[in-house]
C-alpha cells in the first residue's frame, strides 16, 4: 500500500538529498492558479511573493500555458549556432520598450548581471581605457550568487567563506550622491545600481538619484548599469524602474518576471557598448531557448500594456496606504512600511521569521528581505480584496 504524500514526507526526503542552502518554510507546494498555491495536502495559500517577484501574471496563466504548449509541440531548443524567431521577437519587444539597441539572453538574474560586468570591462578596454576595471556598487545591494555578482552585492553575509573574491568592486551608501562622486574616478568602468533595493529590504532610490548617477557617469566616462531583475517588467508601475527618471542607461539586466516563472534572463545595451561583444566573447547554451522566449514575449506584451502598468501603480499606492493604516494600529511593532508599485516591505521592530511562520499558518505566503522585513511582491492580477486579505493576515500575525 502506498503512503500518501504529505508536507512532512516531502520535507523528510528533501532533507536527505538537497544541499540545504535555502532557509525553507515547512510546506511543499503542489499546484498553483492565479494568486493561490496549494500544498501537497490540499491546503490553499494566498501567494503574495509569487516566486519572489516572478509570477507577475500569477500561476498557470491560461494564455501563457497555451503559448508554452504550442511551442513545446514545435521546437524546444536549438543552440545559438543558428537563429530562432522567438528570440528575435523577444529582443525586438524589449528593445522597443527600453530604448536600448541590443539584447543578449541567458537563464537567470545572476547570469544577466555577469553579462553586464563583462560588457563594461570589455567596453572600457576596447575604447582604449584599460585601467577602467572597477565597479562602484552600493551597500545593501543584491546582484546575485555567482562569484562576480556576489562581490558586487553590498551585503557581506553573502560573501562569507567564498574568498578570494574577484577584485575591483567597491561599495558606497545607497542614495548618497556625494559618496558616489568621491568613489568614481579614472579607474571606474561602471556604476551598478538597483532602482529599488529589493533583497536589501525594499528601499526605493531617492527621487533624482538615478539621474544624478547618469550625470556622474557622463562626466567621468563610466557606464551606468541598471539591475532591473526585480524592478523590471512593470513591478514598480513603469515597465522599467529607471523609467521613473528621464534617463537612458548604457545597459540593464533583467530576469525574474520576464518568463513569469520560466527561467529566462536578459542583458540589454546601447549599440556602441554592445558592439564590443563580437562572436565568441560571451554565450549561454540555453540562452534564448525557444520555449522561454515564446512565453516571455507574450508575458512582455501583457505586462507592458498601459492599463496593466496603471493597475500596478494604483494597487501599489492602495496597498501602501492600507499598510500605513495597519502600521498606525500596530504602534511600535512596525518600524516602517515602504515600497514602489507592487513591491512592498514591512519592517518590524524585531526579527520577522516567527511572523513569517504565523502568516503561513494563517494561509499567507510572503518572504523575508533582510532579518526584519516581510516582503510582498504580489501578482499584478491580485485584486484589492486579495491585497486587503494579505494585510489583514499580516496584521494578525504581527500581533502574535
Ligand atoms: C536585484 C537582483 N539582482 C540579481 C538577482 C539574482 O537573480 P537570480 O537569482 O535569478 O540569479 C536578484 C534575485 O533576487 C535580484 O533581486
Amino acid at each position: 500500500m502506498s503512503t500518501a504524500t504529505t508536507n512532512q514526507s516531502v520535507i523528510d526526503r528533501a532533507k536527505k538529498v538537497l544541499l540545504g542552502n535555502y532557509k525553507q518554510q515547512p510546506v511543499a507546494i503542489d499546484r498553483g492558479q492565479g494568486v493561490y498555491v496549494w500544498d501537497v495536502e490540499g491546503r490553499r495559500y494566498l501567494d503574495m511573493i509569487c516566486g519572489v517577484a516572478t509570477n507577475a501574471l500569477g500561476h498557470c496563466h491560461p494564455e501563457l500555458v497555451a503559448v508554452a504548449k504550442a511551442q513545446l509541440d514545435k521546437c524546444w531548443h536549438t543552440a545559438n549556432g543558428v537563429y530562432n524567431e522567438p528570440q528575435v521577437a523577444l529582443a525586438e519587444k524589449l528593445l522597443s520598450l527600453s530604448g536600448l539597441d541590443r539584447a543578449f539572453f541567458c537563464n537567470s538574474g545572476g547570469e544577466a548581471n555577469e553579462a553586464l560586468i563583462k560588457l563594461a570591462r570589455r567596453y572600457q578596454k576596447e575604447r582604449g581605457e584599460p585601467e577602467r576595471v572597477e565597479f562602484v556598487c552600493f551597500e545593501n545591494s543584491f546582484h546575485g550568487r555567482t562569484l562576480a555578482t556576489l562581490t558586487a552585492t553590498g551585503q557581506p553575509k553573502y560573501q562569507k567563506g567564498f574568498d578570494p573574491l574577484p577584485a575591483g568592486f567597491r561599495h558606497v551608501p545607497y542614495g548618497d550622491v556625494g559618496a558616489v562622486k568621491q568613489a568614481v574616478g579614472r579607474r571606474t568602468a561602471a556604476i551598478l545600481v538597483e532602482p529599488v533595493q529589493g533583497e536589501g529590504g525594499v528601499h526605493p532610490a531617492p527621487e533624482g538619484f538615478l539621474r544624478e548617477l547618469r550625470r556622474i557617469c557622463d562626466d567621468e566616462g563610466a557606464l551606468l548599469l541598471i539591475d532591473e531583475i526585480q524592478t523590471g517588467m512593470g513591478r514598480t508601475g513603469k515597465f522599467f524602474g529607471f523609467q521613473w527618471e528621464d534617463i537612458r542607461p548604457d545597459a540593464i539586466s533583467m530576469a525574474k518576471a520576464l518568463g513569469n516563472g520560466i527561467p529566462v534572463g536578459a542583458m540589454l545595451c546601447r549599440e556602441e557598448v554592445g558592439k564590443v561583444m563580437g562572436p565568441g566573447s560571451h554565450g549561454s547554451t540555453f540562452g534564448g531557448n525557444l520555449v522561454a522566449c515564446a512565453v516571455a514575449t507574450r508575458v512582455v506584451e501583457i505586462l507592458s500594456t498601459p492599463s496593466m502598468l496603471e493597475t500596478v501603480r494604483e494597487n501599489g499606492a492602495y496597498l501602501l496606504a492600507q499598510a500605513q493604516k495597519m502600521k498606525a494600529r500596530l504602534g511600535d511593532k512596525v518600524v516602517s512600511v515602504r515600497g514602489k508599485g507592487l513591491l512592498f516591505g514591512c519592517e518590524l521592530a524585531q526579527e520577522a521569521g516567527p511572523v513569517l511562520n504565523r502568516c503561513r499558518e494563517l494561509g499567507l505566503i510572503v518572504n523575508l528581505a533582510g532579518e526584519r522585513t516581510l516582503r510582498m511582491a504580489p501578482a499584478f492580477i491580485a485584486t484589492r480584496d486579495q491585497l486587503d486579505e494579505a494585510l489583514s493576515i499580516m496584521e494578525q500575525a504581527i500581533r502574535g
